[in-house]
């Protein structure tokens, strides 16, 4: 049953996670919350020269974010941060095979957490952050700000 609402692929990667785990002194770090189901996804990043090296990802998710950030993470190592950035939701799910359309949003949380965590190695480094970037963070953070105050009645 669950094989024929997930892709073969989904499935692979739900089962055989890659880039599990957290950098050591990263470079940079997305934390992003989905309040439609209240799940949580760290990615982390190392950059050397512009370009990912290493990618890792934790998180308190369902199959369908799992199998998505582990397809993000195998999609954006060795990508620099601008070819990075281009990485969206629909890529990932495309690359997966498609998913469920009751399961879409899960696949937000790998996108977003992933350009979040540019956006840190951005702000951290004092480089140029686009309006286009700007513009995700602040959607982003207005996002999890309901999710802090639903889950943990405060905001950060
Ligand atoms: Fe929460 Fe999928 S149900 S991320």
């Amino acid at each position: 049953m669950v094989k024929a609402l997930y892709s073969e692929k989904v499935m692979e990667e739900f089962e055989h996670p890659k880039n599990v785990g957290e950098i050591e002194n990263p470079d940079g770090v997305g934390k992003v919350g989905q309040p439609i189901c209240g799940d949580v996804m760290v990615i982390t990043i190392k950059v050397e020269k512009d370009r990912i090296v290493d990618v890792k990802f934790k998180t308190f998710g369902c199959a369908s974010a799992i199998a998505t950030t582990s397809m993000i993470t195998e999609m954006a190592k060795g990508k620099t941060i601008e070819e990075a950035l281009k990485l969206t939701r629909a890529n990932v799910a495309d690359e997966l095979g498609g998913l469920p359309p009751i399961k879409m949003h899960c696949s937000n949380l790998a996108a977003d957490a992933l350009h979040e965590a540019i956006y840190d190695y951005l702000t951290k480094k004092g480089k140029e952050i686009t309006p286009e970037l700007q513009a995700e963070h602040e959607a982003v953070r207005k996002r999890d700000a309901s999710l802090y105050i639903e889950t943990h009645g405060e905001t950060h």
